[in-house]
């Protein structure tokens, strides 16, 4: 799971390629609009679940911290986040077996009173060309990426359906937001069972959308593009891999946690409450097809 310590925050982030650092935007853009709506957040020690959590409390909420190894890495955001007057606690929890999700969602519901918003984050990735891909590693990949969300919104659901709207609280009687990737649309070879963990997400979290829209609870996706996180260290931690990546991302730039951070917060507000079924990309154009920038 994304769930190794090891985040870099904005504020300490370095251009590896030795180029001025550029402007990442100041955190959190809204606060307390997520006063009063208890979150749930798996994979929530490291990484994108990491920031997405401080990124919610910071908004007001109180947040159930998931994680399944590091629980040293999972107290911590829980410290960070009772230091911003709000509740957290940590549940340690595998997402891609039932029993360990519903004991989860249980615990949280009992502590918080009930849940308001689910970010079902927690992903992996094993990567192997695709003749050597064993069959181990794509049942880990599409259990943790795609079942994993499928049991976590599941049990969300039950409680967002059983309490329905608080019109206090939200106009909405529950959000989910599924983490999916830029590889929801990109093939990636090398990566086939999580790009396909991702388109997976994508048609999951549709035709969720569309189905319980009636019941007033919003389903989105965010996909992030390339962002400064433990899955992908490879990608960004010596300028030669920097560079290399920057051919990929028309912005110059690679993304942050917190950049995807404060689109959760956002599409998990009533700000978002008429947008229902989208994914949002966050990923500084990666999907603009950056090769056809200068040819085609
Ligand atoms: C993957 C990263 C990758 C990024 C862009 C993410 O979904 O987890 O490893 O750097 O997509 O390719």
């Amino acid at each position: 799971m994304n769930q190794n310590p090891g985040h870099q925050d904005a504020a300490s982030a370095q251009n590896l390629s030795g180029e001025p650092k550029p402007r990442t935007p100041p955190h959190p853009a809204y606060p307390n609009v997520l006063h009063g709506q208890p979150a749930l957040v798996t994979g929530a020690n490291s990484g994108i679940g990491r920031a997405v959590a401080l990124g919610l409390a910071a908004a007001g909420a109180d947040v159930a911290i998931n994680y399944i190894s590091h629980p040293e890495a999972a107290d911590d955001v829980a410290h960070k986040i009772e230091a911003m007057g709000r509740r957290a606690m940590t549940i340690k929890a595998d997402v891609s077996r039932e029993d360990d999700v519903a004991a989860m969602f249980a615990r949280a519901i009992a502590q918080f009173g009930t849940l308001h918003i689910a970010i079902t984050n927690a992903g992996l990735q094993r990567d192997a060309s695709f003749d050597e891909m064993t069959l181990e590693q794509w049942n880990t990949v599409i259990g943790v990426n795609l079942t994993g969300q499928f049991l976590c919104a599941r049990e969300a659901v039950r409680e967002f359906k059983r309490r329905g709207v608080v019109d206090s609280v939200s106009v909405a009687a529950g959000k989910i937001i599924c983490m999916s990737s830029v590889h929801q649309a990109i093939p990636w070879a090398g990566h086939v069972n999580y790009a396909a963990s991702k388109g997976g997400v994508m048609l999951f979290m549709k035709s969720m959308a569309q189905e319980l829209a009636p019941s007033r609870i919003r389903v989105n996706g965010i996909a992030p593009g390339a962002i400064r996180t433990p899955i992908n260290t490879a990608a960004w931690n010596t300028p030669e891999a920097y560079d290399k990546l920057m051919k990929l991302v028309p912005y110059d730039r690679i993304g942050e946690p917190d950049d995807i951070a404060r689109a959760a917060v956002w599409l998990a507000s009533d700000s978002a409450d008429y947008v229902v079924g989208t994914t949002l990309f966050v990923d500084g154009g990666m999907t603009l097809y950056p090769g056809f920038a200068t040819g085609g």
